[in-house]
């Protein structure tokens, strides 16, 4: 097995680079190295995606990617495929996702007190795939850089299964779907590399698009980084939906409450909600967790937000019983993990919508974003027609944007007139001149059960 030090001579010029995985973060990452004079071939084992990319059809909806992609592959600077070739750098954007691994006897010996052997950890069954999938095409010299999320110490690791004098760096990536190719440029990042040669070589690819600072420092301090970012908003978030929980108990509107303590010079709760979504939040936190005997507060927030779909769903259920509205059929407006994404990736919304559904509730679904979800997908009309109950669950702006003729008409189409906002998007007054009952999220005084 290779150590650390021994690195020996290396090439420093970097003109053909291959990206492995071309989802959210691989393909605007391919396309803004492309349009920024590199030679890149993006690589996917998904066929179907790599035809799609070569004929200028995107799954993802994401502002700008289509032209970037277009223009990228034009140049002649960009090829996509399904197998990668030899090239002087290798940047790997494969997803890392969370699985629940009954046998983790590391971290079950470090957590394990009252979670019934289920211990969620990192899957890198794909990244070890893609670093086995280069390999073959790896020269003494070349690049590679991890930009999907990984466990601490997990880029030492793979530079030791690599038997070649690489450079190696991981480069997380922290840009906001929606804002992707914006924020790919004016984010600041942070390389961190196997030694310094690596980190000085990865700057210098990076440098070519990114307009913000670019910090160096070590691969596992660089792996905490992204992973103390995501949970520095998971936890506050959890702190921000127990306020919800208990308000609620209260009769108090947690909004209300939130918004007067942020008054405060150093005060600043976050908002709560339905749940904690996405490929990032709700995944990373588990990657320190499954890591650390230490991280106790980290795995309380975790769960506390993973159980928030459940309480949001009792609380659903109650109140219906309490109105004496038997199997209700609810409207939900949002399934994507957060508003104005096509993404459903680990979507709270799933999980409320599972629990209503074994509660005898009838549920029909309408997003103006998703494109791909679990259940069927409706128009607004199909989605609204005799419903009892609209529950949001998204903050979208289509549902922000609502005008009172829209709330009047979607009013004349339902059997009883309830909305349930749990993200606090709503102009309730409109709602309210509508005869609809708002009930939110965290406002105890809208809500008969606690
Ligand atoms: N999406 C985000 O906003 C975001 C933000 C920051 C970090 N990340 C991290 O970046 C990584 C990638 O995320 P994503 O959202 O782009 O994932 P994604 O699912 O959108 O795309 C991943 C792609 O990799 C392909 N793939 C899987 N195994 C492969 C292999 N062996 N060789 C080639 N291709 C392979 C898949 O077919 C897929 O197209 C993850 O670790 C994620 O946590 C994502």
């Amino acid at each position: 097995m290779k150590q650390l030090e021994n690195i020996g001579t290396k090439q420093k010029n970097i003109n053909k680079i291959c990206v492995i995985g071309l989802g959210y973060i691989g393909l605007p990452t391919a396309s803004m190295l492309a349009n920024h004079g590199y030679y890149v071939v993006g690589v996917d084992i998904d066929e179907k995606r790599v035809e799609l990319i070569k004929n200028g059809e995107l799954i993802i909806d994401e502002p700008g990617l289509m032209t970037l992609v277009k223009g990228a592959i034009n140049s002649g600077n960009l090829n996509v495929k399904t197998e990668p070739e030899e090239a002087d750098a290798f940047i790997i954007c494969v997803p890392t996702p969370v699985i629940h691994d009954k046998n983790n006897k590391d971290n079950n010996k470090n957590n394990n007190k009252d979670n019934n052997n289920e211990t969620p950890k990192c899957d890198l069954t794909y990244v070890l795939s893609a670093v086995n999938g280069i390999k073959p095409y790896l020269k003494d010299g070349n690049l590679v850089v991890i930009e999907s999320t990984i466990p601490p110490k997990t880029t030492e690791m793979i530079y030791k299964l690599i038997d070649k004098n690489i450079h190696m760096a991981y480069c997380p990536e922290r840009v906001l779907p929606g804002k992707i190719l914006k924020e790919l440029v004016e984010n600041d990042r942070i390389v961190g590399g196997i030694d310094e040669e690596s980190s000085e070589l990865a700057k210098e690819v990076y440098k070519s698009f990114v307009d913000g600072d670019i910090y160096l420092t070590n691969s596992t301090t660089a792996e905490m980084v992204k992973l103390m970012e995501n949970t520095f908003r998971d936890v506050n978030i959890a702190l921000a939906n127990e306020f919800a929980k208990v308000c609620t108990e209260m009769k108090v509107n947690v909004w209300d409450a939130i918004n007067l303590a942020n008054k405060h010079p150093r005060v600043n709760i976050l908002n709560p909600g339905p749940g904690v979504g996405g490929h990032c939040i709700s995944i990373d936190p588990w990657f320190i967790v499954e890591k650390s005997k230490n991280a106790e507060l980290i795995k309380k927030a975790r769960e506390l937000n993973d159980n928030m779909p459940k309480y949001v769903c009792n609380l659903i259920v109650k109140e219906f019983k309490k109105l004496n509205i038997n199997n209700p059929k609810v409207s939900i407006f949002g399934v994507t993990y957060k508003g104005n994404v096509d993404d459903t990736r680990e979507s709270p919304a799933k999980k409320i919508i599972e629990c209503l559904l074994s509660n005898d509730f009838n549920v029909s679904i309408y997003d103006p974003h998703a494109k791909v979800f679990e259940y069927p997908l409706n128009k607004l009309e199909d989605c609204i027609k005799g419903s009892d109950c609209i529950i949001v669950l998204t903050d979208h702006d289509e549902f922000k944007n609502f005008e009172k003729e829209d709330i009047y008409e979607i009013s004349k189409l339902m059997k009883h007139k309830i909305v349930i906002d749990t993200k606090n998007i709503l102009n309730h007054n409109l709602w309210k001149e509508s005869k609809f009952e708002v009930k939110l999220l965290g406002d105890g005084t809208t809500w008969n059960v606690k």
